[in-house]
């Protein structure tokens, strides 16, 4: 049987998307690189925001006009686990099976199961102890290998809906995670990216995220090490050291805002006022002024009002992100938010709300940018082309811009070089190697 599967949403569903593959194989099926070729398809899903939904069942559709009817296609990760009586009850969605991310074990049961019955088969449960942390993932290659560290969500944001598509918190130990920090770099990995919906709340028997990342850098050959995302409220001064000092550290750090206002954010049950968020943003460039800061923002929570909002303005005009992703609120069936807070802010606020951010961000953006060029930066290539010119080829600096630059030097994916920022816009550093 022939598998091909396409992924949406964030890093851990790519990671995800590698831990399927690898369970897969071991139960001899074949991956394949096209929804032509293959007998199975699964769109690997995202349940975050309804664009994100929406985009899933469309592909659905479009795929099954591709189709005679033979092909087998499921649905994996968030969407399955949050809108399970839907999917199943929906005579009309023409899929064959979900599971939700704490089933991929049972993925090979679900679909020969369905196979005899002509069913719809489903497992959604979730898990307090599934890591994969005996799955080796499947990875291609490239600069950069994942590794989930932990998994679920106990915060409780009242508009996410994380918690309940992906469960309950839990880490792999330390050696688990070191182990496979080895295999990468044994495999010519330069780079890991550390994962965790709520990666700094890792903690196995007593070891912190802090003392985890100590522990990863000291692995040979690697020489680069990320980790998203954080949460503000497990920032402490040791975590904050290590990615300070620790030379395989990057000097950025994701940092979610998602508003400026407290009272927003106390709604949010976030956990932290406008100004401890701007305390941790002074304390983290008293320990390094130069920190690459990126955050996420939500604008029109529910009663957001336009002075709450010009807080969100302030903090972005204050912390001067090097960017920031910017979502118009979207409601989550069973979550908190949705329970107690009306959708009530209007679509023409929000959108005029995002517009305003976006503008304001993208000045902001070009600035830090401007100012990198005529420096000289180690940049590690993940790409032999851009989206623009197969003559270019592209990699990220050590505060994870996207730098673009010409091919040359016989330099390959993987391989760090020394390049000269010679012109920057709001979203690339462009350069030259030296
Ligand atoms: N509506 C809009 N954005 C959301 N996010 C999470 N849930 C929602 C929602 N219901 C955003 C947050 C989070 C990012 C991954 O997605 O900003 O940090
Ligand atoms: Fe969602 Fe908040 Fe958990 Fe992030 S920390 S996954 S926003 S509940």
């Amino acid at each position: 049987m022939k598998v091909y599967i396409e992924t949406y949403g964030c890093q851990m569903n790519e990671y995800d998307s590698e831990i399927v593959k690898s369970i897969l194989r071991e139960k001899a099926y074949a991956l394949v690189d096209s929804a032509e070729e293959a007998d199975i398809i699964l769109l690997n899903t995202c349940s975050v925001r309804e664009n994100a939904s929406r985009k899933v069942i469309a592909r659905v559709h479009a795929l099954r006009h591709l189709d005679d009817g033979r092909k087998k296609i499921g649905l994996i990760g968030c969407m399955p686990t949050n809108h399970r009586r839907d999917l199943i009850a929906d005579a009309k969605l023409p899929i064959d099976f979900i599971a939700g991310p704490d089933s991929y074990r049972r993925l090979p049961s679900l679909i020969e199961e369905n196979r005899v019955s002509g069913l719809k088969t489903c497992d959604v449960r979730l898990s307090r102890s599934e890591t994969y942390s005996d799955v080796h993932p499947f990875r291609t290659g490239g600069a950069n290998g994942w590794i989930a560290v932990m998994r679920g969500c106990d915060n409780f944001c009242t508009f996410c809906v994380v918690p309940y598509t992906r469960g309950r918190e839990r880490s792999r130990s330390v050696e688990n995670v070191v182990a496979e920090a080895r295999r990468l770099a044994a495999a010519g990995y330069k780079q890991v990216t550390v994962l965790g919906q709520n990666v700094n709340s890792y903690q196995h028997d007593g070891h912190d995220f802090a003392y985890l990342l100590d522990k990863i850098s000291e692995v040979e050959g690697l020489q680069r090490i990320r980790f998203t995302s954080p949460h503000p409220k497990d920032f402490p001064t040791s975590l904050l050291k290590v990615v300070a000092e620790n030379l395989k550290v990057c000097k950025h750090i994701h940092l979610p805002l998602q508003s400026g206002n407290s009272r927003i954010l106390d709604l949010m049950n976030r956990t932290y006022g406008k100004e401890d968020y701007l305390a941790l943003v002074d304390k983290i460039k008293s320990y390094y002024p130069a920190m690459a800061l990126t955050t996420d923002i939500i604008v029109g929570f529910p009663t957001e009002t336009d002075e709450e909002f010009a807080d969100t303005v302030d903090v972005v005009r204050r912390v001067q992100f090097d960017a920031a992703f910017i979502f118009k609120y979207s409601e989550r069936k069973g979550t908190i938010a949705a329970r107690k807070y009306p959708d009530d802010v209007s679509e023409e606020k929000k959108t005029e709300r995002i517009v305003r951010l976006n503008t304001l961000q993208k000045q902001i953006s070009l600035a830090k940018n401007k100012a990198h060029v005529g420096q000289v930066e180690d940049v590690l290539i993940e790409s032999l082309m851009t989206k623009k010119s197969p003559a270019d080829m592209q990699g990220r600096n050590d505060g994870n811009k996207l730098v673009i630059l010409p091919k040359g030097g016989g330099y390959d994916i993987g391989d760090f070089i020394k390049v000269r920022i010679t012109d920057a816009s709001a979203h690339v550093l462009k350069g030259v190697i030296i």
